[in-house]
């Protein structure tokens, strides 16, 4: 007869007490296995490594028959096979308040600044999902950036998603720098997803300022980092931004690069065994790019404004980070290597750029005067050529002559120095006087009339 003994001996054989618990098995490059825990994609292990570092915390990518795959957000160096891996149940989240603003945050979100942990009570998962889509607001306001090339001539809306396109050294982190200090959005959320680390000092205490910095929150993962904790400080900024929607706030995320974001989750993809698909990118590339940018827009409750940069290899506007990048944003803004070499800044290529929301968030007059730069701006370009060798002869096409004679204001109009800003009034009337038709005080004061709304 089976005593009670014998009885709860087999009950706790059945439990598997190492069901949390798995061991290493191998470390090839960035992918670390383990045999066990039983964990799900996406939870954070923490792999206890005493000989040298501790313990340092991974994230599951893949599971395999038996073997977990992971990925850590620090270096791998110091662990060893048969280190215990320990499944935490949860996955990455962001601590969230308004406390936020002015701190510098980690792809764990946790604080870098030596300033202390961000203490709160609420945690957004990094890895959120879009608004529904029947829910989100339509974009209606403009946002303003303070630049007088896209506020007059590529005009943005809150909640609208932008990409700046350019190789490298173009001004892409310039233009963000400036678009940071000078927007009238509420709350910016900057991420340096696998920029140089130098760059991180330079943008806060140059770009920002410390007026800009108190607005500001940073994620910032520099190129560095491993590939894993470039990925997720995307997420994380992401979440922090929606976190400022929620409380019903305009948000400006300023997104440095979508590139080495791509890159990453190349490097990730790759190590994990997935197939390369166009120039070594492997489908999960093309996959989560669009689940990160649908989340930015605008919500039921308020807005997140994206531009996120570009780097176009090889300035081939057709590689496949460009190319998916572009299929799903609002607009883009080119950078001209040429306009930058000539000392243009921003360089920012006006024909070869558009904002697809523009004509929604301006008014008649603006849309009318832009349209008519614009076509100033064309004229100009297709007879450059002529004008520069005087094969032109002034009074031929009075169009062409109005090009001609327009095109140092209009020069002067779109450079503008790193430190000006350019108020809304400002850049409206300026274009008002190259356009020769004034533009309504209504229309210089849609921002401020809407905010009242
Ligand atoms: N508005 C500007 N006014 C004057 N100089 C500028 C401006 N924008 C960029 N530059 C010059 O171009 C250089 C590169 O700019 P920036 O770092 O913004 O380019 P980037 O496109 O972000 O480069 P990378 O591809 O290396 O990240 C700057 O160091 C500066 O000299
Ligand atoms: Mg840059």
């Amino acid at each position: 007869m089976e005593t009670l003994l014998e009885k709860y001996i087999e009950a706790a054989k059945q439990v598997d007490p190492i069901k949390c618990v798995g061991r290493i098995s191998k470390v090839q490059g960035l992918l670390i296995e383990s045999r066990g825990p039983a964990a799900i994609i996406g939870e954070i292990c923490r792999i206890e490594a005493p000989r040298k570092r501790g313990v340092i915390e991974a994230e599951v990518v893949g599971l395999r028959d038996e073997t977990v795959q992971l990925m850590a957000y620090q270096e791998t160096g110091g662990i060893e096979v048969g280190n215990r891996v320990v499944a935490s149940g949860r996955e990455l989240e962001v601590p969230v308040s308004p406390k936020l603003l002015g701190r510098v945050l980690n792809a764990q979100g946790q604080a870098v600044d030596g300033k202390g942990a961000v203490q709160s009570a609420l945690y957004y998962p990094a890895m959120g999902s879009p608004p529904d889509p029947l829910k989100r607001k339509r974009v209606t306001k403009r946002v303003c950036t303070g630049v007088r090339a896209i506020d007059g001539l590529l005009t943005v809306g809150r909640g609208q998603r932008l990409g700046i396109f350019a190789g490298t050294g173009v001004g892409k982190s310039t233009l963000l720098g400036m678009i940071a200090r000078n927007t009238d959005a509420d709350v910016n959320v900057v991420a340096l997803i696998g920029e140089r680390g130098r760059e991180v000092n330079d943008f806060i205490e140059n770009d920002l300022g410390p007026e800009g910095l108190a607005r500001s929150v940073l994620i910032v993962t520099p190129s560095n980092s491993p590939p894993l904790s470039r990925l997720r400080g995307a997420y994380v900024a992401t979440a922090a931004a929606e976190y400022f929607r929620d409380q019903g706030l305009d948000v400006m995320l300023l997104f440095d690069s979508v590139t080495r974001f791509a890159r990453a989750q190349r490097e990730i993809g790759l190590a994990i065994g997935e197939p390369p698909a166009t120039r070594g990118y492997t489908p999960s590339m093309f996959d989560q790019m669009p689940k990160l940018l649908e989340r930015c827009g605008t919500s039921e409750k308020g807005t997140i404004t994206g531009f996120y940069t570009v780097l176009v290899d090889g300035d081939d506007l057709d590689e496949p980070v460009s190319d998916t990048a572009r299929g799903i944003l609002d607009g883009h803004i080119v950078l001209s290597r040429s306009l930058a070499q000539g000392y243009h800044y921003p360089a920012i290529d006006i024909l070869a750029s558009i904002s697809r929301l523009a004509p929604e968030v301006s008014g008649p007059a603006t849309n009318k005067a832009a349209g008519v730069m614009r076509r100033l701006i064309a004229l100009y370009a297709e007879n450059e050529d002529l004008i520069n060798v005087g094969a032109y002869h002034a009074g031929s096409n009075s169009a062409i002559d109005e090009a001609v004679e327009k095109h140092s204001e209009i020069r002067a109009f779109l450079i503008q120095e790193v430190t000006e800003k350019s108020s809304i009034q400002d850049t409206l009337s300026q274009m008002a006087r190259i356009a020769g038709s004034p533009i309504p005080e209504t229309e210089t004061d849609i921002k401020t009339k809407q905010a009242k709304e």
